[in-house]
């Protein structure tokens, strides 16, 4: 599978099979979070992998009490919010029997002589971003998460984490249950603003269905 192919089709995958993942893929995938760039190359980040069972299973009776009680399941209008948040409770509810969560976190490192907190981030997303593609070429699906906020204090605790070391994003990993299918995203005409700001992107004559497709291919809708 090419690059391309896996970021189109890298849906969250909140339906996991309890079946284990071999370390030998976590580490792949964890690998290629670490090709990412990161601000000043100062590659900033650490990825604790949790895959004992009871303690899985303490920060799954942490999240999925707190994940109702705010309110989250409350009913929405529409059908793909519904269906979001639907895989959201499941998944915490089933976070136990996930074979793997992932934290990617990190220090605050950068600039060298004067750390700022939003170069923690620079590094952790684009890493945790390449985790998540690497890992649906892989065949294995994860979620981008942030249930971490649920229960930050407790597990720093339970996982040991000291209070330098920020959060960045909780990826549950596993096989998954269902069909990884192709995101929906704006059109590339609504976000494309050529030059200059413009309030309504005027020239947009063509819409790639993906980036495959790029902006001179014969296939642009
Ligand atoms: C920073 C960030 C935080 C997210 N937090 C959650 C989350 O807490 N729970 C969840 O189920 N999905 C979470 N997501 C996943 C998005 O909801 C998901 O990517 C989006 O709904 C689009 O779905 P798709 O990627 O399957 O197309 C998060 C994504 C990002 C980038």
């Amino acid at each position: 599978m090419d690059v391309i192919e896996a970021m189109e089709t890298c849906s969250a995958a909140r339906y996991l099979k309890p079946d284990p993942v071999p370390q030998d893929l976590i580490e792949r995938a964890i690998y290629a979070a670490t090709r990412a760039s990161s601000p000043g190359n100062s590659q900033a980040w650490d990825f604790i992998v949790v895959r004992n069972p009871e303690t899985k299973q303490k920060i799954r009776d942490l999240l999925a009490p707190r994940f109702k009680t705010m309110g989250v399941g409350a009913p929405t209008t529409g059908k793909v919010t519904r269906r979001m948040i639907a895989g959201a409770m499941h998944l915490a509810e089933m976070l136990n029997e996930v074979p793997a969560i992932i934290f990617v976190c990190g220090p605050v490192a950068y600039l060298p002589n004067a750390p700022m907190e939003q170069f923690v981030w620079s590094a952790l997303y684009p890493a945790a971003q390449n985790l998540i593609v690497a890992a649906r070429a892989l065949g294995l699906g994860t979620t981008f998460t942030t249930f971490h906020m649920f229960m930050e204090s407790e597990l720093r605790d339970l996982l040991g984490i000291p209070k330098e070391i920020k959060f960045g994003v909780m990826i549950p990993i596993g096989w998954p249950q269902k069909d990884f299918v192709k995101v929906t995203r704006k059109p590339i005409s609504e976000v494309i603003h050529w030059e200059k700001w413009s309030e309504r992107p005027i020239e947009a004559p063509r819409q790639p269905n993906s980036l495959r497709d790029g902006p001179f291919s014969s296939r642009c809708t």
